[in-house]
């Protein structure tokens, strides 16, 4: 009879991930949407594997909290900034994440948001639900159009790629960032990589799709937001830290650029008031990847890797250390 392993779920699996772990004879405690840090290491001793997702810190504390038979972190989300990786690595600790399956799922949001910032679809339908509709104005909500436009795809991985190929059809020039040259798709996307000052110079749309690091917190600050035109999107889909949304905010409300589309924060759940009240600016609740199937899939994902690392296998999505 094998050992029963352990399994943290630090707030919640669906089912696609879920079932996969007790099919394999795995424990799993959840520790439910709620779940503070303290209640996580409450829940981590003797765990052989926890699940964490974006909003989860996985630090030392619940490392050490686990214990020494902890194997395995696997992050519900292709990004892992929430994740000590150093820490992990110092404790040999595996660590996964869920690759691929989010690609549409999070471009095609990217575009929903690039579409409802530009045609100011947020304050449109808010002053519509406010009962200050008076009629038909020539002049009222006029947004940016999309054909011609050019698009600026600042990272250009998989996610960044599938919004490139998504606007392709409607962009009169595709502008790219990313820290090495991409030739399919310069040839595949006519796409040209520039530098992110020209692009965001030169872009109608700028697109964030690079993962959060030191290196690129803030990389969209006063000085970046100012070097774009007036009538400019913004979306970002990818992590709040990219952008310091102070100057956003100011951005917005001074009109230096024309309208941003936001999915993600820098401390999530919450939004600064600052941000609320900025004008042209469509906010989401971090969804990016909120399909039935892509969700599914990447539930399935998790588990798949819980279950390779505890059976003494590779994980199908190990986190490069
Ligand atoms: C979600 O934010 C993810 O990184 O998958």
């Amino acid at each position: 009879m094998p050992d029963v392993h352990r399994v943290l779920v630090c707030r919640r699996l669906l089912p696609a991930g879920l079932d996969l772990l007790t099919e394999a004879g795995h424990e799993v405690r959840e520790g439910g949407l709620d779940a503070t840090p303290e209640r996580l290491r409450e829940l981590a001793p003797g765990c052989d594997a926890i699940v964490a997702d974006a909003s989860v810190p996985v630090d030392p504390t619940l490392l050490d909290a686990a214990g020494p038979g902890l194997r395995v972190v696997a992050n519900f989300a292709v990004g892992y900034d929430n994740v000590d990786l150093a820490a992990c690595r110092e404790r040999e600790v595996a660590v996964t994440n869920t690759p691929g399956v989010l690609n549409d799922a999070t471009a095609e949001l990217a575009l929903a948001l690039t579409m409802a910032a530009a045609r100011c679809i947020g304050d449109a339908e808010a002053q519509l639900r406010a009962g200050r509709w008076r009629g038909w104005d020539p002049g009222e909500y006029l947004g940016l159009e999309l054909s011609g436009a050019t698009f600026g795809v600042v990272g250009l991985g998989r996610i960044g790629r599938r919004y490139a190929e998504l606007v392709r059809p409607l962009a009169g020039h595709l502008l790219y960032v990313a820290r090495s040259p991409k030739p399919q798709a310069e040839g595949e996307l006519e796409a040209r990589r520039v530098d992110l000052d020209e692009l965001l110079a030169r872009s109608d749309v700028v697109s964030l799709h690079a993962p959060a690091s030191d290196e690129t917190r803030h990389m969209i600050g006063a000085e970046q937001l100012s070097a774009m035109s007036s009538h400019a999107v913004l979306v970002n889909t990818a992590r709040g830290s990219l952008v310091d949304t102070q100057a956003l905010a100011r951005a917005l409300a001074n009109g230096e650029i024309g309208a941003a589309g936001l999915d993600v924060y820098e401390d999530e759940p919450d939004v600064p008031d600052e941000l609320m009240a900025a004008p042209r600016c469509v906010l989401l609740p971090h969804i990016g990847s909120a399909t039935r199937t892509t969700r599914d899939a990447m539930a399935a994902l998790v588990a798949r890797n819980v279950v390779a690392v505890l059976a003494g296998d590779e994980p199908p999505n190990p986190v490069t250390q």
